[in-house]
C-alpha cells in the first residue's frame, strides 16, 4: 500500500531501524528493490528525482510505482520525489500522487546556487504548509552536500552546488537544524556530513576528518525527535567497479561511505539512506560482464535479467545492513 513518509520513518524511529531509499526510473530497477524487499519483508521508498522524470516522464513513473504497489500488496511504499528545487515542482508531484517529497531549499531554484538560511525556510516553511493539508510528507535539506577534501559537489550535471563550498556550508550545524526543524516543521531533514551524490566522493577510504558521522550525532542529540536522512550513501562496492573495469569499463579509484558509517548513522537518527550510484553500478558490471562473456546474445532481457539480479543483492544487502528486514508487515 501507499503510505506516507512520516508513517513509516515515525515506525523506523520506533524500532531504531534505517530505510533504504532508492532512486528509480525504470522497470528493472523498480523490480529489484520490490522484489528484494518481498523477501525480506522489508518497507520501501522509491524515489525519482527530475532527472528520472526527463528521463521516463512522469506517467510511465508513477505508474511503475503504482504497479509495484498492486504487485506487491503487502508492501508498503512511499513514491517520495527527490530534489525538489521549489515549492511549485513539489505541488505537480503532490497532484502526481506522490506520497512524500523533497523541498530542497539548499540551493536556489537552478539547483546550483548555495542559498541564504532564510530563502530556505520561506520556501520549506511553504512547501511543509501546502503539503500537510494533502496528507503529503516533507523533506527539507539543511547544508550542501560536497566533499570535505576538494569542496566540490562531486555529479557534473546531477543535483548539486557549483564551485567550491566552504567546510561550514559542508556540515550541518546543529543549532541551525534545530531552528530550522522549529520554523518549517518539516517531517525529515537532510543533513551534510561530508558525503555527496555520484560515485566520486572519497579518493581514499574515508575517516573522520572527510565524513563527519561525529556531527551526525550532535544533531541527533539537539533534535531527537526530527528523523535524519543522509544522501549520497552509495558504498561504491569495489567488487563491482573491479568487474566494470575487468570487462571494458574506464572508472579511477574512488571510494564511497562505507555500510558500517551509515549503520553509525541509523544509531544516531538516521532514518532514510539516499541510494542511486550503487545499483547503477551493479547494473553497468552486471551487463558489461554479460555482454563479454555471451557475444552472441542480443535478447535485451537476457542482460536486464541479469542487472536485476545484481541490483536485488544490493537492496537485500542494505535492507539486512539497516536492520529493515521484518518490518513491513508491521507498519
Ligand atoms: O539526487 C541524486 C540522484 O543520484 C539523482 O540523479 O538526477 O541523475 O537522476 P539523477
Ligand atoms: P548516491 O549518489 O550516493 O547514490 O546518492 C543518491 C542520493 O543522495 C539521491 O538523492
Ligand atoms: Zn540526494
Amino acid at each position: 500500500a501507499l503510505i506516507s513518509m512520516r508513517q513509516m520513518l515515525d515506525h523506523a524511529a520506533e524500532y531504531e531501524y534505517g530505510i533504504p531509499a532508492f532512486n528509480v526510473n525504470n522497470l528493472e530497477q523498480v523490480r529489484a528493490i520490490m522484489l528484494a524487499a518481498s523477501d525480506t519483508d522489508s518497507p520501501v521508498i522509491l524515489q525519482a528525482s527530475a532527472g528520472a522524470r526527463k528521463y521516463a516522464g512522469a506517467p510511465f513513473l508513477r505508474h511503475l510505482i503504482l504497479a509495484a504497489i498492486e504487485e506487491f500488496p503487502h508492501i508498503p511504499v512511499v513514491m517520495h520525489q527527490d530534489h525538489g528545487t521549489s515549492p511549485s515542482v513539489c505541488q505537480r508531484s503532490i497532484q502526481l500522487g506522490f506520497s512524500s517529497v523533497m523541498m530542497d531549499g539548499s540551493l536556489m531554484e537552478d539547483g546550483k546556487t548555495p542559498s541564504s538560511y532564510d530563502y530556505n525556510v520561506e520556501v520549506t516553511r511553504r512547501t511543509v504548509e501546502m503539503a500537510h493539508a494533502c496528507g503529503v510528507s516533507v523533506e527539507g535539506e539543511l547544508g550542501c552536500l560536497g566533499s570535505l577534501e576538494t569542496g566540490l559537489a562531486g555529479e557534473e550535471d546531477g543535483v548539486g552546488a557549483e564551485g567550491v563550498l566552504t567546510k561550514e556550508q559542508m556540515l550541518t550545524n546543529p543549532e541551525e537544524a534545530a531552528d530550522f526543524v522549529n520554523k518549517t516543521q518539516v517531517d525529515a531533514l537532510a543533513i551534510a556530513c561530508g558525503t555527496s551524490h555520484g560515485a566520486y566522493k572519497f579518493t581514499r577510504p574515508p575517516t573522520d576528518d572527510i565524513l563527519a558521522i561525529d556531527r551526525i550525532k550532535a544533531i541527533h542529540q539537539r533534535i531527537p525527535q526530527t528523523h535524519l536522512v543522509m544522501h549520497g550513501s552509495s558504498s561504491v562496492p569495489q567488487e563491482w567497479l573491479a568487474i566494470i573495469n575487468e570487462f571494458g569499463g574506464e572508472i579511477p579509484e574512488t571510494y564511497g561511505v562505507p555500510v558500517e558509517q551509515i549503520q553509525q548513522g541509523i544509531k544516531n537518527g538516521v532514518r532514510k539512506v539516499n541510494i542511486d550510484t550503487d545499483l547503477r553500478l551493479a547494473a553497468t558490471g552486471a551487463i558489461r560482464q554479460f555482454l563479454a562473456q555471451n557475444p552472441s546474445e542480443f535478447d535485451p532481457r537476457k542482460f536486464l535479467q541479469v542487472s536485476t539480479n545484481a541490483m536485488y543483492d544490493i537492496c537485500k544487502a542494505r535492507y539486512e545492513a539497516f536492520n529493515t528486514v521484518g518490518h513491513a508487515s508491521k507498519i
